[in-house]
């Protein structure tokens, strides 16, 4: 569907890839977006096995949508016939937990016969950002969260560009590791900033990963090394977190300024679970680029992110998605770059 520059859509964005179950109402107004509401569901029974348990987490979704749906859509202040378009995350998550959200908004969108859009989950968290600032190509977008560390290159809309990623743990994953050996708990990096606010960034030296490399590639298990043998000669937590923060931002920031050197882009999208971290925002706001965050609630898996993704492709005129198109677990966004 191809909006007309004066209509009004309302969108409905879902994601349940993993943990979450995420219903978003957007508005489609005039080539601008308004997240009407964003209502999210963290689901809680999974604390006890120490990690996502798949089936149970399918479960839940079901039994959650729908009244996750009807918070969404009271928040808005809208009925569900008022919808124009369905966007809904396909992959890449579990399997089972996507198909939970894929074909509950497959369902919505045939009952009401309006388009749906299979939605990307990186393209989610990338268009979050334009919660808050209008997002048009080109620009860099670096995605860090608790399962991903992506820096993509978006030359123009729909093309997406892998430039670097972690070899090893994500950006989230190594907060939530050191939190939980430093004993601060899940989700880590909450814990970690906040421990961080009384700690001494400089107690812990940490070496840089991958100092001197010619690519835009991230690494975080020396970090995580270097963090168990200093907890282990007793460094404080609240010492530790602020040490190793200061060593994540770092490595974030800095490759990422280089990459925007190299590609020429003066804008940057930050987003994913980490981009909430306030040290990391004040590191990005330093470098003199135009950083775009997500706005509050849109940095965590959520269903309004999906739906800004499904504004930007009704917007660009992309064809919406037909209903047969399933889940997928392993889904990249992008082909690598070519080596130069
Ligand atoms: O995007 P998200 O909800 O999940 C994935 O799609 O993976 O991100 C969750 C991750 C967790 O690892 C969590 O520790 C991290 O984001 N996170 C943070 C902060 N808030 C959440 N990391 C650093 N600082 C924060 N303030
Ligand atoms: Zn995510």
């Amino acid at each position: 569907m191809n909006a007309a520059p004066h209509s009004r859509t309302l969108i409905l964005g879902i994601d349940t890839s993993c943990d979450d179950t995420g219903v978003g109402v957007v508005e489609l107004a005039g080539g601008r977006v308004r997240v009407l509401a964003n209502r999210v569901w963290s689901q809680t029974v999974h604390a006890q096995y120490g990690g996502v348990m798949p089936e149970l987490a399918s479960r839940e979704h079901v039994e959650r949508i729908d009244a996750v749906m009807a918070d969404a859509l009271a928040e808005a202040g809208v009925t569900v016939d008022e919808l124009g378009a369905v966007a809904a995350t396909s992959g890449p998550g579990l399997v089972g937990a996507l198909l939970v959200g894929l074909m509950y908004g497959k369902g919505v969108a045939q009952a009401l016969g309006v388009p749906f859009h299979a939605t990307h989950h990186l393209e989610g968290h990338i268009f979050a950002a334009a919660s808050e600032a209008e997002l048009a190509p080109p620009f860099l977008a670096l995605v860090v969260s608790g399962g991903h560390t992506h820096l993509f290159d978006v030359p123009r809309e729909g093309e997406y560009v892998l430039v670097g990623a972690t070899k090893d743990d994500a950006a989230g994953e190594a907060f939530d590791k050191i939190a939980r050996l430093s004993g601060l708990g899940y989700p880590g990096g909450p814990a970690i900033a906040e421990a961080a606010l009384t700690g001494n960034a400089d107690a812990v030296p940490f070496k840089e990963p991958l100092q001197g490399q010619k690519g835009f590639d991230f690494s975080f298990s020396g970090l995580k090394t270097a963090a168990l043998l200093a907890h282990r000669a007793g460094a404080s937590a609240p010492d530790l977190a602020a040490s190793f923060q200061k060593a994540a931002v770092h490595t974030l920031v800095k490759t990422t300024r280089r990459a925007a050197e190299a590609t020429g882009r003066d804008t940057v999208v930050v987003s994913g679970g980490v981009a909430a971290n306030r040290a990391l925002r004040e590191a990005f706001a330093g470098t003199g680029l135009r950083v775009v965050f997500p706005g509050r609630g849109l940095n965590t898996d959520n269903g309004a992110m999906i739906a800004l993704a499904g504004a930007a492709a009704i917007t660009a005129g992309r064809a919406p998605g037909t209903l047969a198109e399933g889940a997928e677990a392993y889904a990249p966004l992008a082909a690598l770059a070519p080596q130069a």
